[in-house]
Parts: C-alpha cells; sequence; structure tokens
C-alpha cells in the first residue's frame, strides 16, 4: 500500500455550502436535462450494465458486423463488445458525410505565430485517407505499431485517425518530451515508422522536433524503427536521411485519397499511451477499439452537451490522454467541431485564449485549473476585453481545482451563467469518470460532484472497505467500464499488481485502485484529493518521482536523489529534489543548474526541478526506504509532524533541518 499523504485542507472543502443548480435555460435544452434524468440513466445502467452499454453502442455507433457478447469480465481483464468489427475512423469521419455534417467544419486549427485552418469533414476525411495510403505504402500494415511525435497542427490529428483507419496502433509521444524519454517509448513499443514534423511553435520559439527523432533513432537504438514521416510546420533547416525519412507533402502527391476504414475486432489495439506510475519507466496503457469508442463518445455527448452548433475548444495537448479523448475521438465521434491550438499562453500576449475564444465563437472551452489560476493572477482586466458571450458551458480536467479558482472561472470566465463541469478521471480509465451532467446535477465549487452512469465510484479504507462517513479514504471504482484500460503493455501482471492488488475487500471484489485519495460527502458528491502514490502533478502534467530521481542519478555527480512535490500556488505542485552527492563533488549553483538542465534532457522539460537541496543525507527507514512524506514536509515548510520512529538515523532530520 503507497504511503497515504492527504496534504489537504479537507474540512475547508467539505464546508463548502455553495450550491449552483444548473441555468434553467441550459437544462431545458440539455442532452441530459433533469437531476432525474442523470438518476434513471444512472439506475438503469447500475441494474444491467451490458444492457445499458449495449443500447447505447448501438445507438450511437456504426458497426460492420454486431457483436456477440457485450461484456467479458475475468477479473481484471475486460474484453467489450467481442465478436463485432468496427473502426474508430470511420465513426469519427466517413458515417458524417452521409449525414449532413459533410461540409461542415471538423477541425479548427489556430497555430502559433497566427497561422489558422479550417478544415471540414470531407477534408478531413480525405486528408486521413491519403495519409493513410501513404503508411500502407511505407509498410505499415494492420497490427504495427507507429509513433506520432508532432506539434499540435491538424497532422497530429490526421496521423492518428490515419492509423487507426488503417488498424496501426498508434502510441502518441508529447512534443515536449526528450529524445530520450521518445526512445524508451519507440524501443518499448516496438514501432516501426515515426510521424513528425520539422518543428512546432511553443512560446515563440520553435521545438525541433525532427532533431530529436534524429536522436532517438541514432546508432541503430530502435531498430525497428525503418521510416520517418516528416510534415512540414516551420520550414527550419532539418536532415533528412535518405531512404529513412520522407517528406509528408511528397509522398501524398503519389497516392490515392481512397482508403476504406479497415473493418477491426473490438478488442483490437487501438492505441498505447506512456504515463507516469510510482514505480520504474512510464507504462504504456493499453487501449482497445470498440470500448474506447464508445465511451469517449458517450461521455463526450453528454458531459460536454454536444449540438450541431457548437464550437468545442479542450486545450490540452494530443500528446496527452485529454487531447486523445476530448480533442480528437470523443468530439469528431460526435460530429462536433474541435478547435486544435498549437501554442501556450504566450507572454507576449497573455490574453490569447480569451482572443481566440471571441475569434472562433467557442461555445464550450475545456482547460486546467493550472491554467486558470495563472489566467486569475494576471487579472480580469484580460478577459474583460473581450466578448466571451458565445460561451455556454465550461470544463476543467487534471487536478483538483480549488473553490477560489472555480469562482473566477464561474464570474470572470462564464460571466455567471456557464454550468461547469469538473471532470475526474485517467489515462487509465479512457473517459471522464466522476463529474457533473451540465443540465442536471448541481455543482459544488471544488467537487467533481457524480459519477457518470455506468460508473460504480466509492470511497474505501486501507482494507478496502467502503467509507460510510465524509472522512477521506482511497478511489476506487467497482464495476468494469468500455473506456477501461485492457493492460500495460506486455504486462500483465504489472496491470494486476498496480491497479487491482493493493485493496482487497473480504468480499473478494475487484477493486480498480485509481492512485487518488478522495472523500464522499453527505450528498454522495466527490471531492479528489490528489495522488497517494509517488506521483506529482505539476501545472496539470503528470509525472513520477522516480522517473526524475532515475533522471537525477544518472548524472555522475549524483549520488542519491528523493524527489517530492512542494504546493505551489498557479502549478499545484512544485518539484523539489533532495540531492546528495558523490565523492569529491560540492554543492554550488552551477550544478543544481547542471542537474535541473540534466533532468530536461532526460525527459524533457515539464520535469525541471524547481529547487534542489543539496543534502548530506537522505531520510530512511531501517529496512532504507526513503521517507519522502518528513521530506514533503521539509520541502513546504511544515512542522513535520507523525510517526518518525521507524526513522534509522534521527540526526539526518536535524541536519536536514538545518540545511534549510
Ligand atoms: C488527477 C488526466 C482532481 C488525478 C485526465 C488523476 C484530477 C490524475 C482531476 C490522472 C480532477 C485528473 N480533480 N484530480 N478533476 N482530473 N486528476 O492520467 O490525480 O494525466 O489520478 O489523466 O490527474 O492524470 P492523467
Amino acid at each position: 500500500m503507497p504511503e497515504s499523504h492527504p496534504e489537504s485542507n479537507i474540512e475547508s472543502v467539505l464546508q463548502e455550502k455553495r450550491l449552483f443548480a444548473p441555468p434553467p435555460a441550459f437544462a431545458k435544452s440539455a442532452q441530459v436535462s433533469s437531476l432525474q434524468a442523470y438518476q434513471e440513466l444512472f439506475d438503469r445502467a447500475a441494474a444491467d450494465p451490458a444492457k445499458f452499454w449495449g443500447e447505447l453502442a448501438q445507438q450511437e455507433l456504426s458497426w460492420f458486423q454486431p457483436w456477440d457478447t457485450v461484456l467479458d469480465w475475468q477479473p481484471p481483464f475486460a474484453k467489450w463488445f467481442t465478436g463485432g468489427k468496427i473502426n474508430i475512423s470511420y465513426n469519427c469521419l466517413d458515417r458524417h458525410l452521409t449525414t449532413g455534417y459533410k461540409n461542415k467544419a471538423a477541425l479548427i486549427w489556430e497555430g502559433e505565430p497566427g497561422d489558422s485552418c479550417t478544415l471540414t469533414y470531407a477534408q478531413l476525411h480525405r486528408e486521413v485517407c491519403l495519409m493513410a495510403n501513404v503508411l500502407k505504402q511505407l509498410g505499415i500494415a494492420k497490427g504495427d505499431l507507429v509513433g506520432i511525435y508532432m506539434p499540435m497542427i491538424p497532422e497530429a490529428a490526421i496521423a492518428m485517425l490515419a492509423c487507426a483507419r488503417i488498424g496501426a496502433p498508434h502510441t502518441v509521444v508529447f512534443g515536449g518530451f526528450s529524445a530520450e524519454a521518445l526512445r524508451d517509448r519507440l524501443v518499448d513499443g516496438k514501432a516501426k515508422l515515426v510521424i513528425t514534423a520539422d518543428g512546432g511553435w511553443r512560446k515563440d520559439a520553435i521545438v525541433p522536433l525532427k532533431d530529436q527523432v534524429d536522436k532517438a533513432l541514432d546508432d541503430n537504438h530502435v531498430p525497428t524503427v525503418t521510416n520517418v514521416l516528416v510534415v512540414e510546420r516551420t520550414k527550419q533547416k532539418i536532415s533528412m536521411q535518405m531512404g529513412r525519412d520522407h517528406w509528408w507533402h511528397d509522398l501524398k502527391q503519389g497516392v490515392s485519397a481512397v482508403c476504406p476504414a479497415e473493418p477491426m475486432d473490438s478488442e483490437d489495439l487501438l492505441f498505447v499511451l506512456y504515463t507516469s506510475g510510482s514505480t520504474g519507466k512510464p507504462k504504456g496503457v493499453v487501449h482497445t477499439t470498440a470500448g474506447y469508442n464508445l465511451y469517449t463518445h458517450i461521455t463526450a455527448k453528454w458531459i460536454f452537451d454536444l449540438k450541431d452548433t457548437d464550437v468545442y475548444w479542450c486545450t490540452a495537448d494530443v500528446g496527452w490522454i485529454t487531447g486523445h479523448s476530448y480533442i480528437v475521438y470523443g468530439p469528431l465521434s460526435n460530429g462536433a467541431t474541435t478547435v486544435m491550438y498549437e501554442g501556450a499562453p504566450r507572454a507576449s500576449s497573455p490574453d490569447c485564449m480569451w482572443e481566440l475564444i471571441a475569434k472562433h465563437g467557442v461555445t464550450i472551452f475545456y482547460t486546467a485549473p493550472t491554467a486558470i489560476r495563472s489566467f486569475m493572477k494576471l487579472g480580469e482586466h484580460l478577459p474583460n476585453k473581450h466578448d466571451l458571450s458565445s460561451l455556454r458551458l465550461l470544463g476543467t480536467v487534471g487536478e483538483p481545482i480549488n473553490p477560489e479558482a472555480w469562482m473566477w472561472y464561474h464570474q470572470i470566465i462564464g460571466k455567471g451563467k456557464c454550468p461547469i463541469v469538473d471532470t475526474w478521471w485517467q489515462t487509465e480509465t479512457g473517459g471522464i469518470m466522476i463529474t457533473a451532467l451540465p443540465g442536471a446535477i448541481p455543482t459544488k465549487p471544488g467537487s467533481a460532484t457524480l459519477p457518470f452512469p455506468g460508473i460504480i465510484a466509492d470511497v474505501v479504507d486501507q482494507a478496502g472497505e467502503p467509507i460510510t462517513n465524509e472522512s477521506g479514504g482511497y478511489l476506487v471504482i467497482r464495476h468494469p467500464w468500455p473506456g477501461m484500460m485492457r493492460t500495460v503493455f506486455n504486462d500483465d501482471d504489472r496491470f494486476r499488481r498496480t491497479y487491482w492488488e493493493h485493496l482487497k475487500p473480504e468480499s473478494g471484489a475487484s477493486l480498480y485502485f485509481a492512485g487518488d485519495g478522495a472523500h464522499k460527502d453527505r450528498d454522495g458528491y466527490f471531492w479528489v484529493m490528489g495522488r497517494v502514490d509517488d506521483v506529482i502533478s505539476v501545472a496539470g502534467h503528470r509525472l513520477g518521482t522516480m522517473e526524475i530521481e532515475s533522471a537525477l542519478v544518472s548524472h555522475p555527480a549524483v549520488a542519491e536523489a528523493a524527489v517530492v512535490g512542494k504546493p505551489d500556488e498557479i502549478k499545484g505542485e512544485e518539484i523539489v529534489a533532495f540531492v546528495t552527492l558523490e565523492g569529491s563533488h560540492q554543492p554550488s549553483d552551477d550544478l543544481a543548474k547542471a542537474l535541473k538542465q540534466h533532468v530536461v534532457g532526460e525527459i524533457g522539460a515539464i520535469a525541471r526541478p524547481g529547487e534542489i537541496r543539496f543534502t548530506e543525507a537522505l531520510p530512511k527507514t531501517r529496512s532504507g526506504k526513503i521517507m519522502r512524506r518528513l521530506l514533503r514536509s521539509l520541502a513546504s515548510g511544515q512542522e513535520i509532524t507523525g510517526d518518525t520512529s521507524t526513522l534509522e538515523d534521527r540526526g539526518v532530520l536535524d541536519k536536514l533541518r538545518s540545511e534549510a
């Protein structure tokens, strides 16, 4: 069982008494339009999950062949819709061409230096078919894994949909990850091909993506990769290796725009997405075709209340699960208009988000609390300069939102009229699990509210038994759901150990352990407090402390490292690394700088420690385990409370305190 660290101000959040009912005008035309309607859906799903999901799968998706069995559950392994044949690229594109969406905007793209374009469903379909045929021409066949390492440009979505179209699973690697991190993922996935760009724009600078791919593939480190497809974005000079590297704009000239979608088995691998955990290297989370398609489709439809006229903008990057499920697959499966933005909020234009909402008439806006907190700090005069009247629904994801930021979002951005959906979920869950349905469920600032219909969530104690009062415990899911991860790529055992073996109630029930701490209040509302394991969230990005520690100890000056999160007003958490040095190395500002840079090289800029603290020794238990709880208190300047009797050498603690 992981060491629990509820560093939360739970007393204050549970005293949060403000309740915001769905605005009547919103509820009137909402997909799910009353608490009673939600309750009915929830009860129906709980009473007969197979019937509930089966009916939705039939109504909402297009199938090449119907399934035989809705759910085959051999805990912890689930199969959904076995016997069925389906293609998610078909569901996201082809079927909309005959239902009136042909000339509707599928993707509105905003590039950093002011570029923009719109692709209709017909145009997106064409591009996807062209890329699918190019992939085939480069020898990619059903079952071959393709790495995607891209900026936020339409070709990132096109690449995903092209892979899905021909049954080649993709693994998207966030463009901010380093060459090292990219290489690890390509090796683990045995990727055959990489799709990348000459570069991408980020905060007025070019991210040299192709150079990173070259570095990752150098010296035949990833022998399985034989081709690289390069999209031209920045036109900066890059090296193209003859025979291996190909320009997308060249190859697309020579292929046909006709490419029928491959009928896939429901449980065929759709993608692998690597995510951080408490131990070891990032693990490949496996998602398969039909269940993921249904779950992202229906959650997008009901939670974002998608209508034909909506312009929906999720500010995530396609390198994360939020980008997969709620920029690409969920919205497109619904025939929605989805906005994609290449950049990050720029110092030169701190109100670019609001400008874009006004420019495109965005109606639904989905972002992370860390972004909201940073805009809040810049002041309300910036959003107030822009016409935000098109907005009708707001969402947040990625970390707990503090009630103060929630209220600012509600009042300053939503002008008090837009419901807020605070959506709790994970890479592993595929789609949103706990959230308000905006026309149905009254919201409380800071609570993700209630589980989505079909999701049986609970809070349990260390023994896996339900907690019936408001005190905190572990957040678990009791019943399989279509969007759930199927396993860890090539490692069923790790899947079992990580998610299913921590909590073993007497009843023998299988509980999915999410790794988060939560409280359930008297109304059954969930308050997710954050991770109870060694995973931290920095500006909404999920990082394992172990990964950062391994990166640090790979530097020759470092003997040992322990990394913890320290609360940060904007980013949620900031990385603090306690480091002991090898032999003759001496602490210095320059060394601290070099170590930070080393971590950036090993993982990427998102993992750069905010602070390096040199120390003579780390606090350990007699069995040699680093006591991170003590370091967390030290890092955040708190008094050390709780049991320190297992500490091997109490002198270490005094030293650490005096070094602070
Ligand atoms: C955290 C992101 C509180 C949580 C979709 C979870 C949240 C981790 C919320 C998953 C929320 C996500 N309230 N915490 N609304 N949403 N989290 O895999 O700790 O990048 O376990 O997926 O983010 O991060 P991941």
